[in-house]
């Protein structure tokens, strides 16, 4: 039987003492005055007048407690061929000194600290030097080109970066310093530090007096005693920018206090794992999944946390997640169905599962895009676990919904998340803010407040995080995602309602891919859309409409645009498809038909748009796309 009704029925009848209970799970140098103080910040703020630190509950804490030899991060690496291991101890030292090294340059409680890492502890030892001394971290993905990192350094104005001399994808090195350099001389904001780990697959050179090389720096330090610092809990932990419906990215902040105990919380609840267990996160770090369950969370309780780099096939073969669950006896495997559709396809009968002991797992855990039912199944029979999909957002940091393996599973149904966890009021409305009926769709929204963890705001954009999420239906958080809830309170999460599409687990924006098109010297207007694609769940397609006499060849300019997307936003987007075409269809009033565009891009029926202006444009469409694409 599981407990989750009583549970959840325990929070809703009293949210601040169920959060006060949780909140005993962290070490706070001083307690909390009052769990929640709904007339702080924009909706209420959690935890007011606590004092801790993030650091010291991943790691002190357990080394005080014994766990000083104890395994708290293992790095496997098979696109270098190496692998690694470093205890609580370890972890602390280099995070000790890597915090030196930042207080020496003059990093303090409240500065910017930007990270550019690829999958190496260093980048955990990075995050948990600045919670140490109190800094706020901003992560970005290495797949992220260099515009995208100097918007990043425009908004946050780290005082230092933190950055790796290249990563490693199977088929290239991909040196980060240039790209770093780049953005650098992109950006208004100049850093004064740059610090760099150097790899031995490549060395990146130095511009005297703003970078030192990481290592030789933490070296100079070694022994050094860098105590934690004292943080509020409401003080922003960190920063991760995430794609709005514009070029211009969101910076979701993430307090101290509630961000800990929302983690600390899960890992019981949701995710059944305990102390000293190894709980694998295939992700990375520049992701919100990476943020909580590759570092915190399983450091603030105590356990074991992987580092993995590489990729679910190719490194060298699907079996590579077997390999990892066989040597590190793992408890629970939490990555994206894109992993898993890529497993399926090189190993379909799942031989591979078959050569590897995976009797050390109970869970796998997906997320990040909508787990389609054929994945899920498969999943549940090669590996013969329970597969859990849970459904959030950068936003949130933790699970929306879940079926919460540590309070005893609900029973599933496939294509749902399951229900909502403890802490948040889901409902579904329709466009005029209205309950709809169980089993209809409509948009999904969350009742204010959000629980510990989620964003209390934007980062200096107080405005902006009102009018993307508060403003359409007051009283709520709107999620931008549409979806059903049936009459068991089973969710089931559809599809955006705003232009974000989901590329294998990556979130993206159209609209900013629309501005990098729009700015070709030969492209007078287009729109991108999401089609569906087999492995990735969504791609990218552009359209686009060429200036009036503009003779040059179409695939070389398409070929341009491909390249100028990889160019401006990165090779994350996978943007592979641009097609042209002499017109858009729109409505009367100007407004481009995108999801009718989607519908004849996948070969769905669709009703005809009774606004459209012009319906033969449709059909051009329809031939445009086939001959680009065969489909249609
Ligand atoms: N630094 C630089 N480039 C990167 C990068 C990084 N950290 N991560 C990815 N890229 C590049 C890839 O090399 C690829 O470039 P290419 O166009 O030259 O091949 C491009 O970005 C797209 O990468 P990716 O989305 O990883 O696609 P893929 O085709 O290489 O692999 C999967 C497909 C399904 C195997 C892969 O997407 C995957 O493992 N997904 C897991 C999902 C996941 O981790 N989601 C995160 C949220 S939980
Ligand atoms: P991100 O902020 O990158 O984590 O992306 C969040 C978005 O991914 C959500 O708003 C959803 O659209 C989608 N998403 C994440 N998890 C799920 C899931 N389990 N099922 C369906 N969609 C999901």
């Amino acid at each position: 039987m599981s407990r989750y009704g009583e549970v959840y029925a325990a929070w809703k009848r009293d949210p601040a003492g169920f959060w006060s209970e949780a909140a005993a799970a962290i070490e706070w140098i001083e307690t909390p005055t009052a769990a929640f103080d709904p007339n702080a910040g924009v909706y209420g703020r959690w935890f007011v007048g606590g004092v801790c630190n993030t650091a010291w509950n991943c790691l002190d804490r357990h080394v005080a407690a014994g766990r000083g030899d104890q395994a708290a991060v293992i790095h496997d690496s098979p696109v270098t061929g190496t692998k690694r291991v470093l205890t609580y101890s370890e972890m602390t030292a280099k995070v000790e000194a890597v915090a030196a090294v930042l207080v020496d340059r003059g990093v303090t409680a409240g500065d910017r600290v930007i990270v550019y890492m690829p999958m190496i502890p260093e980048a955990l030892v990075a995050m948990l030097a600045c919670a140490r001394i109190g800094a706020i971290h901003s992560v970005v993905f290495g797949g992220f080109a260099s515009r995208e990192l100097a918007t990043r350094i425009d908004d946050a104005k780290p005082k230092a970066i933190i950055s790796a001399s290249c990563g490693i994808e199977p088929n290239r090195i991909i040196a980060y310093k240039p790209l770093l350099d780049e953005a650098i001389s992109l950006s208004t904001h100049k850093p004064e530090t740059v610090l760099v780990h150097q790899r031995e697959q490549l060395t990146a050179s130095l511009d005297a007096g703003r970078d030192l090389d990481l290592a030789a720096a933490m070296a100079a330090v070694a022994g050094r005693r860098v105590p934690c610092v004292p943080v509020k809990a409401t003080d922003p932990a960190y920063i991760l920018y995430t794609s709005g419906t514009t070029g211009q990215p969101k910076g979701v902040v993430r307090d101290t206090g509630g961000h800990i105990v929302a983690l600390a919380w899960s890992m019981g609840a949701v995710y059944d794992i305990k102390p000293g267990e190894v709980f694998w996160a295939a992700s990375d770090v520049g992701w919100v999944v990476g943020h909580s369950y590759i570092v915190y969370a399983p450091l603030l309780i105590g356990a074991t946390t992987v580092v993995y780099e590489g990729k679910p096939v190719g490194t060298p073969d699907a079996g590579a997640f077997w390999r990892m669950v066989e040597e590190y006896r793992i408890s629970a495997l939490f990555t994206a169905p894109t992993a898993f559709r890529a497993i399926k396809k090189e190993d379909p009968t799942g031989a591979f599962i078959g050569k590897y002991d995976l009797s050390s797992l109970r869970t796998l855990f997906l997320a990040g895009e909508r787990a389609d039912p054929d994945t899920v199944k498969w999943a549940e029979e090669k590996l013969n676990v329970p597969v859990v999909d849970h459904w959030w957002q950068t936003e949130t940091g933790w699970a929306i919904a879940a079926n919460p393996v540590g309070l005893g599973l609900l029973p599933v149904k496939h294509g749902s998340p399951t229900v909502p966890m403890p802490g948040y009021d889901v409902e579904v409305l329709d466009d005029a803010g209205h309950p709809v009926e169980a089993g209809k769709l409509g948009n999904i929204v969350i009742k204010l407040p959000l629980p510990p963890g989620c964003l209390p705001t934007l980062w200096n954009a107080d405005e902006r995080f009102r009018s993307s999420y508060l403003a359409e239906f007051p009283g709520y958080y709107k999620t931008a995602d549409a979806g059903i809830m049936d009459e068991d309170g089973y969710l089931f999460i559809m599809s955006r309602t705003d232009d974000i599409i989901n590329v294998a687990g990556h979130r993206l924006s159209t609209g900013g891919m629309e501005e990098v098109l729009a700015s070709h010297p030969d492209v007078a207007e287009c729109a991108v859309i999401g089609i569906a694609d087999a492995l990735k769940g969504q791609a990218p397609c552009g359209f686009v409409v060429l200036k009036a006499g503009v003779t040059r060849p179409h695939a070389e300019i398409e070929t341009e645009l491909v390249g100028l997307v990889r160019d401006r936003i990165g090779p994350v987007a996978a943007f592979k498809l641009a097609i042209t075409v002499d017109r858009l269809p729109k409505t009367r009033s100007g407004k481009i038909l995108r999801g009718t565009m989607r519908q004849i891009a996948d070969g769905e029926d669709f009703r005809m748009p009774a606004t459209i202006d012009d319906p033969a444009i449709l059909d051009e469409i329809r031939a445009a796309v086939g001959a680009k694409t065969g489909k249609a």
